[in-house]
């Protein structure tokens, strides 16, 4: 019998500032109505000054191993693309913090698609046999890298953290993940870009420039490839597994925009009303997003255990992948309030 790596725990978090759109067109110029209707984003939370993506991802992690019911893991894998700096990685001290020993822990940047492949990699140590659980978080703080003066940009981020504990199990029990497809498209790289920071910048030889500190997106552009690629990807997995669309309970695609999302339902001939929401709430919050909408929705109880699960994520690079499994017994803290 091959092992398999199941889903054991989860959780997530948000932080305490709640922004509303009434409050984002005092920043720029938008209103209320436009980012509803345009993206079905309502509000977003972002970090306070002196708040790390490696502090959110602390107290993500802290939920799913309380969520497992474990207090140890032999992997930390942390997707996310704001780091607390750029080396040293925030898994070892994200570990550290946790009380989980000198375990290894390591970053994987693959933007909002993150969580995705921090699965996959840990689906990969566990089936090795190298490990038997994994904690697996995707945390971001894009509310810092925000140009103040691109409204595209700032109506759509907000900042958290998810987590999960996967173990070493049968494939034929719930929650044990049926198989991944993961791809990239390095010709599309600039669609998303935050220049500042890497060796491209810095070798330029030119002094800095403002911009280069902003997340800096061309949102038409990553509409149609979201669409696309989370689409393809999703067929392909289905496939793979010998699952059909009609089989699945829940569709729960990276939350950057409602209409990406009901656009890949369309595009599959799902039902509408399987697409898992969360965003209204939260808005894009890169690699944290998937798992933030996965515990909010185990622990409102949309999610139930032996629903079909297809999970599926687009983000810069490009970058995307998908997974499925049928959802597990697992307990979840709502992970923001929830008027
Ligand atoms: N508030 C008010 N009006 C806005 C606006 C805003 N925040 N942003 C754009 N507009 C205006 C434009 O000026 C334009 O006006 P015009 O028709 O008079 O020229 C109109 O609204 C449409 O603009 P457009 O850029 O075509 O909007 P859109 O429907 O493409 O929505 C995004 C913009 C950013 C919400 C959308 O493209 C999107 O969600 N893209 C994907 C982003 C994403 O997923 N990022 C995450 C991965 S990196």
């Amino acid at each position: 019998m091959s092992r398999a790596a199941v889903l054991t725990g989860i959780g997530a978090m948000v932080p305490d500032r709640m922004v509303d759109n009434d409050e984002i067109s005092t920043l720029v110029d938008t209103n209320d109505q436009w980012i509803r209707t345009r993206t079905g984003i309502e509000r977003r939370y972002w970090a306070d000054p002196g708040v790390s993506t490696g502090d959110l991802a602390v107290e993500a992690g802290r939920r799913a191993l309380e969520s497992a019911g474990v207090d140890s893991v032999d992997l930390v894998v942390m997707a996310t693309s704001t780091p607390d700096q750029p080396m040293p990685a925030t898994a070892p001290r994200v570990a550290t913090d946790l009380g989980l020993g000198n375990i290894p822990g390591y970053d994987l940047s693959a933007a909002c698609a993150g969580f995705i492949y921090g699965l996959h990699s840990a689906t990969g140590a566990i089936a090795s046999g190298s490990c038997e659980r994994v904690l697996v978080i995707g945390a971001d703080i894009w509310s810092t890298r925000l140009d103040p003066e691109d409204r595209a940009t700032a109506i759509i981020f907000g900042d958290g953290a998810g987590a999960a504990v996967l173990r070493a199990g049968d494939p034929e029990e719930p929650g044990a993940f049926a198989g991944f497809d993961l791809g990239s498209d390095g010709a599309h790289k600039d669609l998303a870009v935050l220049p500042a920071g890497g060796s491209r910048q810095r070798s330029r030889g030119e002094p800095l420039r403002e911009a280069d500190n902003y997340l800096a997106m061309r949102g038409k552009e990553i509409f149609t490839h979201a669409v696309d690629r989370m689409a393809g990807s999703s067929t392909a997995l289905l496939e793979r597994i010998g699952w059909h669309t009609s089989d699945l309970d829940w569709f729960v695609g990276h939350q950057a925009n409602a209409r990406i999302l009901n656009t890949v339902a369309d595009v599959m001939h799902a039902d509408r009303e399987r697409v898992l929401l969360h965003l209204d709430r939260v808005g894009n919050t890169s690699a944290a997003s998937i798992p933030l909408a996965l515990t909010d929705a185990a622990a409102d109880g949309r999610l139930q255990p032996g629903h079909r699960v297809l999970l599926t994520s687009f983000g810069g690079g490009l970058s995307w992948g998908s997974t499925a499994l049928l959802w597990p017994d697992v307990a979840a803290l709502a992970p923001a309030p929830r008027t």
